[in-house]
This record gives C-alpha cells, sequence and structure tokens, in this order.
C-alpha cells in the first residue's frame, strides 16, 4: 500500500507529482490513499522510487483536476489518481460524459466554481480603524477550499484598499501589493459590531510580514473606480455568507440571496457604466425568484419595461409567458433579466423606437449580469437572442449553431440558447411565426426536461 500526504486541501503540484509517480510505476489506484498533512508540511518517505519515462494527459484533465481538487470531498484525490490512470489507456475517456468517474470530476469542477463565483458576489466588507489606518475585514464560509482560488479577484476589484477576507480554512489579505494566506479563524474571532475593533486592526496589521505567501500582483488594468468600490463596504460582515445546501434549507437561502439581489438592484439603479443612463427612465434589474433553478436573460428593457422598472412586461413579455406555460415554466419559479438593464432607443414623434445594444453597452453592462448569476446560482440560464448569448458567453454566440442543447459555462453553470421572443412578434409572415413559435416553446420544453432531469439524478 501507499500512503500519501499531501502538504495541504489545494496542494495540487503535490498530488501531481505523486499521481505522475505512482502512475509510472504502475501502481493500481487502489493500492494508494491520499491524507492531507495536519499541520505543517510533515516529511515523508518518497511514495514510490523517482519515475523514469513520461506519458500525457489531456490539457482538459489538468484543467478540471486543478478547479476539482479544491472540492472538499476527501475523495478527490483517489478520484482524480483513478481517472489519470484511466486515462493512460484511454486518451478520450474525458469524452465519454455518463462514466460515473467522469461525470463526477466534471459535477466536483462544477461546485468548485459556483463557489468561487458565490464568494465573488457576497463578500462584504467592514471597515475597521480609521481613516489612514482603516482596513476592511470580512467573513465567509467557503463550501469549498476557493479562498486562494478567489482572492485575486478582490486584489484587483479593491486594489486601493488593505482587506482581509476571514474564513475557517485560511484567511486571505491584501496590503495593496500582494496577496498573503494565513490560517482560518473561528467565526466567533471574526470581528462583529460588538467586537473591539482595535484588536482586530492591531492583528490584521501583524499580519503583513514580507515573508508571507505571494500569491498574485493584479492587473492594473481593470482597476475599479472608488465609486464602484464603495457600495461593496460597510455591509454587514457575515449576512450571505453561510453556505448550507439549497433544498433543505430553502426558506433561508432565499433570503440570502435576496440579500444579495437587492444590494446589486441598488447598486446598480446609480450605474454610469455607459451612457444608456442618460436617457433611460430608470436602471431595468432582473427580478424572480431568488432561488430560481432557471434564469432567463433577455437582450434589454423595452418602452414598457423601462417606464415600469421591470423585465420582460410588454408585449415580449407576454408572449414569453404564454410560451413559458406551454412548455410547463411557471413564470413565478424563474429568475428574468437583460442583458443591458437601459433602455436604449430613438425617439421617433411620440414613439421611442428601440434601438439595439452595441458591444460596448453589453459589456459594460455584463458585471450585473454576473453578479446577478453568482447570487442567484442557477442550474441553467436560458440566453433568449443574439446580445443575452454574447453576454451569457462573453462573446458574439450564433443562435442557431448553438441552439437548443445545454452548453457547459466556465462557471459551471449550463447554458441554452434560443432566439427572444421579440424577434417572433417581427416575423411578418403567420406560418413562420407560428413554426417558431412553437420551436421557442420546445426549447423552454428542453430546458424544464433539464431540471427535472437533473433534480432525478440528485
Ligand atoms: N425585451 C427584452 O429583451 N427584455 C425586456 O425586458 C423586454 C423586451
Amino acid at each position: 500500500m501507499h500512503h500519501i500526504t499531501l502538504d495541504s486541501e489545494t496542494d495540487f503540484d503535490g498530488w501531481r507529482k505523486a499521481a505522475r509517480a505512482l502512475a509510472l510505476n504502475n501502481v493500481k489506484p487502489s493500492d494508494v490513499t491520499w491524507r492531507v498533512a495536519e499541520d505543517a508540511p510533515e516529511l515523508f518517505a518518497p511514495a514510490a522510487p523517482p519515475p523514469e519515462g513520461t506519458f500525457s494527459v489531456p490539457a482538459r484533465f489538468v484543467e478540471l483536476a486543478q478547479t476539482a481538487i479544491l472540492h472538499r470531498n476527501p475523495e478527490r484525490f483517489a478520484l482524480l489518481y483513478r481517472l489519470l490512470w484511466r486515462l493512460r489507456g484511454n486518451h478520450d475517456l474525458l469524452d465519454i460524459t455518463t462514466d460515473p468517474d467522469v461525470a463526477e470530476l466534471a459535477a466536483m469542477a462544477r461546485a468548485v466554481r459556483r463557489d468561487e463565483h458565490k464568494m465573488h458576489a457576497v463578500v462584504r466588507f467592514r471597515e475597521i480603524g480609521r481613516e489612514q489606518k482603516s482596513h476592511f475585514v470580512a467573513w465567509f464560509e467557503p463550501e469549498h477550499h476557493i479562498v486562494e482560488l478567489a482572492a485575486p479577484f478582490f486584489a484587483r476589484r479593491f486594489a486601493d484598499m488593505p482587506w482581509s477576507i476571514l474564513t475557517p480554512d485560511v484567511c486571505a489579505h491584501w496590503d495593496g501589493h500582494v496577496v498573503s494566506i494565513t490560517p482560518g479563524v473561528a467565526k466567533s474571532e471574526a470581528p462583529t459590531a460588538g467586537r473591539l475593533e482595535e484588536t482586530w486592526r492591531r492583528y490584521c496589521a501583524s499580519i503583513f510580514n514580507p515573508a508571507r505567501l505571494k500569491m498574485e500582483m493584479p492587473s492594473r488594468r481593470n482597476l475599479p473606480q472608488a465609486s464602484s468600490v464603495k457600495p461593496w463596504i460597510d455591509g454587514p460582515m457575515t449576512a450571505n455568507a453561510e453556505t448550507e445546501p439549497r433544498t433543505p434549507q430553502e426558506p433561508l437561502m432565499a433570503r440570502k440571496h435576496a440579500d444579495a439581489i437587492e444590494t446589486l438592484r441598488e447598486e446598480a439603479a446609480d450605474c454610469r457604466a455607459c451612457p444608456l443612463y442618460k436617457n433611460a427612465t430608470q436602471t431595468v434589474f432582473g427580478e424572480g425568484r431568488q432561488t430560481a433553478r432557471i434564469m432567463l436573460v433577455g437582450e434589454q428593457p423595452g418602452d414598457k419595461e423601462d417606464l415600469a422598472g421591470k423585465p420582460f412586461v410588454g408585449p415580449a413579455g407576454q408572449m414569453l409567458d404564454r410560451a413559458l406555460e406551454e412548455a410547463g415554466i411557471d413564470r413565478r419559479t424563474v429568475y428574468v433579466t437583460n442583458a443591458v438593464k437601459h433602455f436604449k432607443f430613438v425617439p421617433r414623434g411620440k414613439i421611442r423606437l428601440h434601438q439595439k445594444p452595441n458591444t460596448p453597452e453589453i459589456k459594460a453592462c455584463r458585471q450585473w449580469y454576473e453578479r446577478e448569476l453568482a447570487a442567484i446560482q442557477p442550474e441553467l440560464v436560458v440566453a433568449m437572442g443574439a446580445t443575452a448569448a454574447q453576454s451569457v458567453f462573453g462573446k458574439i454566440t450564433p443562435i442557431n449553431k448553438n441552439r437548443g442543447h445545454p452548453i457547459d459555462l466556465d462557471d459551471g453553470t449550463r447554458a441554452l440558447v434560443t432566439v427572444h421572443p421579440s424577434y417572433l412578434l417581427r416575423l411578418p409572415d403567420a406560418d413562420a411565426k407560428a413554426r417558431e413559435y412553437r420551436r421557442f416553446v420546445e426549447d423552454l420544453m428542453i430546458a424544464a426536461d433539464l431540471l427535472r432531469r437533473s433534480a432525478h439524478a440528485a
């Protein structure tokens, strides 16, 4: 038997080195146990003699393994080695998505990415100390080992303020130059309104010594403006942080998701990221069930939506409601939003004529879609039309080529592409209209079916 001890829960390099040596020495997966050193890295005899020879695995496996290793499941190291072992005999193994090991790997990687996105969306900093000496601290309880993965995002977004994110696993700290990682702390130790801030100010000051692990220097491109930083600060430290499983905690989860979405809605109301706010009546943010399994994304609010401040309440919304009903989806159970949150139009007499948003406008607004996605965490995103697809996939994505089948997104969510209901309204030919409407309903039925199947599989 070979007993491998990794340095930490996130020790991918250690796993890779050990797995490579084991595979080259033909050690079967059933002959290996994996564990993580409890404190500091221990000195162990090498698991197997230094390997000779070489072999390759698909780059996709390495990418998935790097993500999946951050899952909290203690069996992940063994699963990854089993897959590595099997990939040597079957290079195309990852294409067999029904294989239980492959499916588990994909599910783990998805869960990790979702947790990372959730952390990006819900972490709220509290300011401790004053002015020159102020420091921003947040508490978060990740489901998986994602703190090191997620920290560079905060370093880029809050580049100008010193912050610490405290978690029970590890804590991440940013001093304006480097991210450093220190051991986790108990929730009872996190600063709350009632705790002495001075203690925490000293704690945070003591963290910054140059000997700590250097992780990343954030790129100076796309640094946030002070105004975009502010709304993230001063929220309740522990709100939205826990990560209970979705179903048994549904009412609690609904409240937590609601907190995040309401904060986003308030922030988005002042959005000036592109010029569209100048002529629109208001920001039309998404709405719907906050624990929705489906998120529907349209293009931008129309005339009626702009006045009402709600998405899909005009003619396109009525068509959408009818199609959803025929597909067996209750609109009250989904979350509906738009890629662009302000109405773009040109005035023509008394009418305001809809204008298609351009790429800079779609890009400027994408932050809201991303943050809605992270807060709602749907299982499936339905992109209706080309603008929605461009926002959902982050690039121009042709509808017909991608329509009607689930596509995995980088964050682990799945997406389905279909047409926009307004396209159906514009079709002049009645037969074409009826035919295309049927196809739209069928696409929504595919969405409903995917969720039914994933509910059964769970
Ligand atoms: N079209 C959209 O894309 N969104 C709306 O909210 C209304 C019409």
